[in-house]
């Protein structure tokens, strides 16, 4: 093992509004021995989400799980190898998805880490499209948005690891999808390579008026990746039984103070007789099997595609993460480690 060191990003302040370099402190530490039943793995990739702002905070009545302690290493997935195992179902060489955290080497429970097969697909895509980020994509779409066939879906965040997939789940279930980016780069890639019915630059058009010309029945079901105006905009333009899936509400994660209750939402819910509903990945948690099986074969016949926006070197994630919070990212985002 390299030096036998482990280096840990932790956190070294609850961020106020957006977060900065100062709020991660990097750490080193002797590598862990694991114990009884515990196997020690090293991290090639390291996956940043959204998610993660929110476990920066104190938890609140709000939130679904407790934050990251100050100090304690920034919370997260990996994909990793086994160095040392002493459980009997994980051999030493043995790739795995796991919770290890924002560090290069982790010890956790063998019963928590899933093993993942370095033939069947990149292991990169355990943390991305095969993984917690496609699964949220295929249980919301399905289970919460319910699209049918001939159903106008808009997506918001629409390139990035969940909306690129739940715009090309909803146009291979026979939908019109429209999808709702950061920049023309992006919009052009959901259209062009994705095969969106079309794209829409929030920072640049008028939301709205795009959105009445391309939906003149209304919207059947939005995918909400970022809440705030653009979803306001969307909602208004809900059809009669539309759904909106709340997935995620990015643009309000850094506001400080935190926005009041939808305004326009309650309205139209009520005029348009629409649903809102949000959900957690992990409420499917015992499906994912299922999940994984069926993504992993729209990849393999093309008709699910992917993109990974990967950053090189452990030293770099924060500056990676801040950037995410601010559409810097195109793809999934990842850390290649060692
Ligand atoms: N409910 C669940 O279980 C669950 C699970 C996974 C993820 N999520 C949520 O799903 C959403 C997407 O996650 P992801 O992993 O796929 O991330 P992502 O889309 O790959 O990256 C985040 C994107 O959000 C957009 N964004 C950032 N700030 C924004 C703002 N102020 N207004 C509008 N858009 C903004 C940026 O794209 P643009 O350049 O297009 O602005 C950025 O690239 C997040 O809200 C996340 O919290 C929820």
């Amino acid at each position: 093992m390299p030096e036998d060191i482990n280096r840990r990003w932790t956190l070294a302040a609850r961020p106020v509004g957006f977060p900065k370099p100062s709020d991660f402190r990097l750490d080193e530490q002797p590598i862990p021995e694991p114990g009884h039943g515990q196997v020690l793995v090293a991290t090639k990739w390291m996956s940043l989400d959204p998610y993660m702002r929110g476990r920066m905070n104190e938890a609140t009545a709000a939130s679904y799980t407790p934050g990251v302690e100050i100090g304690q290493p920034m919370q997260g997935t990996v994909v990793g190898e086994v160095l040392q195992s002493n459980y009997d179902g994980l051999a030493v060489g043995d790739m795995v998805e796991a919770g290890l955290g924002w560090q290069e080497y982790g010890v956790i429970d063998g019963a928590t880490v899933r093993k993942i097969d370095p033939e069947a697909a990149p292991i990169s895509t355990a943390l991305g499209v095969l993984g917690m980020p496609g699964l949220t994509a295929y249980f919301g779409l399905f289970e919460v948005g319910r699209p049918v066939a001939g159903d106008t879906v808009v997506v918001s965040a629409a390139s990035g690891a969940v909306g690129a997939v739940v715009g090309q789940l909803a146009k291979n279930a026979g939908c019109r999808v429209i999808g709702i980016a950061g920049t023309q780069e992006k919009v052009d890639y959901v259209v062009d390579e994705l095969g969106f019915d079309a794209g829409i630059n929030y920072k640049t058009e008028d939301v709205s008026g795009r959105l009445t010309e391309l939906c003149p029945d209304g919207v059947n079901v939005y995918w909400d990746n970022v809440g705030g105006e653009i979803s306001d905009a969307v909602i208004e333009q809900i059809a009669v039984k539309g759904r909106a899936v709340v997935c995620g509400l990015i643009s309000q994660y850094n506001a400080d103070p935190p926005p009041q209750a939808p305004r326009i939402a309650a309205r139209m819910l009520l005029t348009r007789q629409a649903r809102m509903e949000g959900f957690l990945v992990f409420q499917f948690a015992h499906r994912y099997d299922e999940g994984r099986v069926r993504l992993a074969r729209w990849v393999s016949d093309g008709s699910l595609k992917y993109r990974e926006n990967v950053v090189e070197g452990f030293e770099n994630a924060p500056a990676a993460f801040i950037g995410l919070q601010s559409g810097a990212n195109f793809g999934k985002l990842l850390v290649k480690v060692g």
